[in-house]
């Protein structure tokens, strides 16, 4: 038997079934929705009927989803291609005991979770000290997972500051440090340099330019420097002290790993308490994935509609829309989590891939997503899933009226997807506004909406710490499950590797000092001129 054959052939006979129709059955929205820790899921407003998902449950199942989940959970080399096992669970695994290989692995996470805590306590206290008096401002440099989680979870949880300002750099471009160091104070500055492998060009060029920053105020810039990295002896060449040096196991992937060392700049902002609620909300969501049969299975399921939407329905891309604009760094950071986990051509065995990697992940929040692309979502030609994150709460009372409206247009802008407008309605709106004949058609047709636009809704409570820990969590083993049910190895990332070696050989070419013989034409050129404007 063939499951993709079955869910392809239950798909063709489906597709043209108006998603309004599946609510006939008055158990819909709740039938197609599941519960867990802080999260309701609902995914009724997608073409995911009862064999539908009995199918897709099956494919989970024979493609091995808990076996390998635990796998995963106890430390098996499941990153075949490097050798590694895949452990960022642990980090925030603050119970029992894991042996590896041996040895046991937690002993060493928590320790170094403990050197975290004191560290952050002594600097929102005051007795870890710049040359100029108490730390007001922590710049982390780093890119990446070093970068992209901490800065989406330092954004998302605002309301929870009292820390240390924290400002992020990523990009080589000169612009980035040069903008965020100008308005600082050297004497009161921390310089996080976050590097798993502490090679990173566009990091290390960037920390030697805080360096001598630094320097020109500081008679001793490295002592208001930390590091954040899994190799200790490139930290040491830099000349971080050891104190104040996080290390972390190879087990934890870049983009897994705001959890261990890369978060300190979020628990510096926080503070310890709220790092921990963090941590708590995605050992709870670890918890539930774990145990939760597959039917139950919060990531289960979300990566199963993720499979139905990407690789059997053939939508190429999925909409991260959060209704939250401290989220507005989520779609960043899951497209890292996601196109850099799945987005791979051949299956771990190293054959071809037989269907399409991973989906194509972006997304702005709402509501200002909907005055910028959302035409596109409910008009235009292609078909666009959307998942939408929701607060059921805000964080300012005063303005609950603000977050009741923002509520209202995520819930209109789903209802709107999947109801669409009639081109018979579209003409009695024209027909009431005073119009009839060749131009009343012709201003309807332009008026009518498709409808049948899938949707998923994620529901919690309010974004707390606790919540944000379960949400990353939640999409970190729904890439997982995608993996596994695709057959990709979803922690490695050799796709990145061709363009760096490419542009440490055009750097002398830029320079003058190689002819790039072997260059293809078009990419000379472009070197060639950029070499003439400079030199004039
Ligand atoms: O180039 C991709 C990548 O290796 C990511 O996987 C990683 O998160 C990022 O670069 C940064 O790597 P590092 O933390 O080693 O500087």
């Amino acid at each position: 038997m063939n499951i993709w054959n079955d869910l392809a052939r239950h798909h063709a006979a489906t597709a043209s079934r108006p998603l309004l129709a599946l609510f006939d059955d008055p158990a819909r929205a709740s039938g197609f929705s599941i519960e867990a820790c802080d999260f309701l899921l609902d995914y009724s407003k997608t073409g995911i009927d009862a064999e539908a998902r009995a199918l897709l449950l099956l494919l989970a199942e024979t493609a091995g989803v808990e076996a390998r989940r635990k796998a995963m959970f106890t430390g098996a080399a499941i990153n075949e291609t490097e050798g590694r096992a895949v452990l960022h669970t642990a980090l925030r695994n603050m119970q029992g005991r894991l042996v590896v290989a041996g040895q046991e692995v937690l002993a060493e996470t928590r320790a170094t979770h403990a050197r975290l805590v004191t560290f952050a306590r002594d600097l929102r206290e005051g007795r870890f000290r710049g040359q100029g008096g108490v730390i007001t401002d922590v710049v982390n440099i780093g890119i990446g997972g070093s970068d992209l989680g901490p800065a989406m979870a330092t954004l998302a949880l605002a309301p929870y500051h009292t820390g240390p300002r924290c400002h992020f750099v990523s990009n080589v471009d000169g612009a980035q440090v040069a903008d965020v160091l100008r308005p600082l104070d050297p004497e009161t500055t921390l310089v996080i340099v976050a590097s798993k492998t502490f090679t990173t060009i566009e990091t290390m060029t960037n920390a030697a330019a805080a360096r001598a920053w630094m320097a020109a105020k500081v008679a001793d810039p490295a002592a208001q420097f930390a590091a954040v990295s899994s190799d200790l002896v490139r930290t040491a060449a830099f000349g971080i002290a050891p104190e104040r040096v996080f290390g972390f196991a190879d087990w934890v992937g870049g983009r897994y790993s705001v959890w261990g060392p890369v978060g300190l700049p979020l628990m510096l902002a926080i503070g310890p308490a709220h790092f921990e609620a963090f941590l708590a909300g995605a050992a709870e969501m670890d918890a539930h994935f774990r145990a939760a049969p597959l039917a139950r299975n919060l990531p289960v399921l979300l990566a199963l509609v993720g499979v139905w939407h990407n690789q059997i329905c053939g939508y190429a891309t999925r909409a991260v829309l959060p209704y939250e604009q401290r989220l507005s760094r989520l779609p960043a950071y899951l497209q890292q989590l996601e196109m850099e986990s799945n987005g791979k051509r051949v299956a771990m065995d190293g054959s071809d891939l037989p269907r399409h990697s991973g989906p194509i992940v972006w997304g702005e929040p709402g509501t200002n997503g909907q005055h910028a692309f959302f035409q596109l979502l409910h008009q235009g030609t292609r078909i666009v899933p959307c998942e939408f994150l929701l607060a059921a709460e805000g964080h300012e009372p005063e303005l609950d009226h603000q977050h009741l409206l923002l509520v209202a247009n995520c819930l209109a802008q789903s209802e709107a997807l999947m109801r669409g407008r009639s081109l018979a309605e579209a003409t009695r709106l024209m027909q009431a506004s005073g119009l009839s004949g060749d131009e009343c058609d012709r201003q309807a047709r332009h008026r009518v909406f498709p409808g049948n636009r899938p949707s998923t809704t994620l529901l919690y409570p309010r974004l707390t710490p606790h919540v944000l820990g379960g949400i990353l969590a939640l999409y970190e083993h729904r890439v997982f499950c995608e993996g596994v049910i695709l057959g990709i190895n979803s922690f490695d990332q050799w796709g990145v590797e061709l363009g760096k070696e490419l542009a440490l050989a055009l750097a002398p070419v830029l320079a003058g000092t190689d002819a790039g013989g072997g260059k293809d034409a078009s990419t000379l050129a472009l070197a060639n001129r950029i070499r003439a404007i400079r030199d004039h």
